[in-house]
């Protein structure tokens, strides 16, 4: 009779015990001016607010990891500089509007939107000799789609402000409606920064398989139960960005590709989540706010009567509660799940995350032709290139 061997250490799966410390990729999330993303970022125009609610009361804003103030002077200029007054440091967000421009409430010095200091009142002649030297940091800004864009990278690189053609043909009894709200991130219109990097949500619009999974089947049907049908998907390079077709099969019979964008820097182009059938007549940007915030503005082309995005079923998200939003996890859990800044080094990439993969190294691409000196996707300064056109929707075949 033989003796089986016990081996006395038996190998063991490994543990959490004793990993390498996480890191997360900083080329293509930190935002900061002077970070390779940060200068990629600052080469293009960006929806900083929505125009209507830039009026005489100074807003706070932080973009890019820029603390800034938006208002509008009483001449109807909307006008964004930076939130620490050029004399000694205190914040505009407590200057008053007048007809040239914010008043500082500490010793009175008068900005107008591009930052000239107009007047000194306790300098001798309001500062005549002197106050032409000083400039408030600014950057300029313009109008269209019922948002404020705004431009803060190098003066000689401006580009044009690009044109949506989805956003241009409006026709007879259609408006723009526009939104700075969290509601396309899984929140609500009560919130409107979303605590995590602003990556996280833009390659989210390149996986398609969270759709039948997070969308569906895991917590209900958030959108229609024909997104319950596991897609085949094809990823490809738009002119400016990539796109993915996803291709189902419904039960019903019908047929169709779903056509979504993402185009730099951070446009996000989804078709209606409803399937409504036809290109999708919104676009989204993914707004960094610094490196570990982010928030979103969309523009639509909808009926004169809409007036707000029909709520999803179930209750608004700033409603829910903490369990309930663990048993009904959404976009906004996802995302910010995936923590501040998501750890890349932790990561097991599969098959159906090609389209984040795919993104990720066109983005890096992108920041490295800036880091040469050269000129990124989507920065137009060609007047006859100058509206934008938007492939995407869902397409019905049968
Ligand atoms: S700190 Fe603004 S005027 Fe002195
Ligand atoms: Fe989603």
């Amino acid at each position: 009779m033989s003796t089986a061997t016990v081996d006395a250490k038996p190998a063991r799966r490994a543990t959490g015990y004793g990993r390498k410390p996480s890191t997360y990729d900083a080329t293509i999330t930190e935002v900061g001016a002077g970070t390779p993303l940060g200068e990629f970022m600052r080469r293009y125009w960006h929806p900083v607010a929505i125009s209507e609610k830039v009026q005489d009361v100074p807003q706070k804003l932080r973009v890019l990891g820029e603390d800034l103030v938006i208002f509008r002077d009483r001449k109807g200029r909307p006008g964004l500089l930076h939130a620490r007054c050029a004399h000694r440091g205190t914040t505009l967000y407590y200057g008053k509007v007048e007809d040239e421009g914010i008043r500082c409430c500490y010793h009175g010095w008068l900005f107008d939107v591009e930052g000239r200091c107009l007047d000194q009142p306790c300098e001798p002649d309001n500062g005549a000799r002197s106050r032409d030297r000083v400039t408030q940091p600014w950057y300029p800004v313009q109008e269209r789609y019922g948002l404020v864009w705004a431009y803060m990278g190098p003066p000689e690189k401006q580009p044009l402000l690009p044109y949506w053609d989805s956003l241009e043909k409006v026709g007879p009894g259609e408006k723009i409606w526009v939104t700075g709200s969290s509601f396309g991130a899984g929140g609500d219109d009560a919130h409107e920064i979303v605590p995590c990097n602003w990556l996280q949500d833009w390659e989210n619009i390149m996986d398609p398989f969270h759709i039948p999974i997070l969308h569906t089947s895991f917590s209900g049907v958030q959108f229609v139960p024909e997104m319950g049908v596991m897609p085949q998907v094809h990823w490809e390079h738009a002119e400016t960005g990539m796109q993915y077709t996803a291709y189902r099969k419904l039960d019903d019979g019908r047929e169709m590709d779903r056509v979504t964008l993402a185009l730099f820097p951070h446009v996000r182009i989804v078709p209606s989540v409803q399937l409504a059938p036809g290109p999708a007549t919104g676009i989204g940007f993914v707004l960094p706010v610094d490196d570990t915030n982010f928030r979103l503005f969309h523009a639509m082309r909808v009926p004169q009567g809409f007036n707000g995005i029909p709520r999803l079923p179930g209750r608004k998200w700033g409603e829910m509660s903490e369990e309930e939003r663990q048993r009904f996890p959404g976009d906004w859990e996802a995302q910010v799940g995936q923590g501040p800044i998501s750890l890349h080094s932790e990561e097991n990439l599969a098959g159906s995350d090609k389209g984040v993969v795919m993104l990720r190294r066109l983005l890096k691409q992108q920041i490295q032709i800036v880091a040469e000196g050269g000129d990124p996707l989507g920065v137009i300064y060609d007047p006859a290139k100058q509206v934008m056109k938007v492939g995407a929707g869902n397409f019905f075949k049968s």
